[in-house]
């Protein structure tokens, strides 16, 4: 079976995400979207909110399987039993990262490769902290995430 992890943030999954995670599930037996849960933030949603957002998300995508994890992702992903990490690229302006980061696993983790995936066009200026910015200031996020992560946004933003 071949499976890969697609680790990251996730606060709040936005159309962008889903749109690499539809397609690399389209590319490998099952794909699990890892979810970290980075002491070092202070992100908007719990770990525990972000992969109950996700899972709802990903409902109609049989092959996917949301979880959290703390650490490296290549451990994660040795966890899981897979050999590949997915990570979507936006623009030129994420690759220096992104490469630095693929070459850091590398080394970690040699016989785990990372898989790029462009985002879709439409994606390609999207982001999560956007998101957060947009509806902070009361904007309209509903091109950018699904309704019910919308609402979640709005909800959460309220109460601080
Ligand atoms: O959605 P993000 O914030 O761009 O995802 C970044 C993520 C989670 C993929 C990256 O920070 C990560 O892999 N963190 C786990 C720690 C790790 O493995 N670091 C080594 C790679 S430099």
């Amino acid at each position: 079976m071949r499976i890969a992890v697609y680790p990251g943030s996730f606060d709040p999954v936005t159309k962008g995400h889903l749109d690499v995670i539809v397609r690399a599930a389209a590319l490998f037996d099952q794909v699990i979207v890892g979810v970290l849960h980075n002491s070092a933030k202070s992100p908007l949603f719990s770990v525990e909110e972000r992969v109950k957002i996700l899972e709802e998300a990903t409902q109609e995508v049989p092959n996917i399987r949301i979880q959290s994890f703390s650490g490296l992702s290549v451990d994660f992903a040795r966890q899981c039993g897979a050999k590949a990490i997915i990570r979507g690229l936006r623009a030129i302006t994420d690759f220096e990262y992104e490469l630095q980061m693929a070459q850091t696993n590398r080394v970690l983790a040699p016989d785990i490769d990372t898989i790029f995936l462009t985002t879709s066009l439409e994606y390609a200026y999207l982001s999560s902290t956007t998101v957060k910015e947009v509806a902070g200031f009361g904007g309209d996020i509903s091109k950018f995430v699904p309704a019910n992560v919308a609402r979640k946004v709005y909800e959460k933003l309220n109460q601080h």
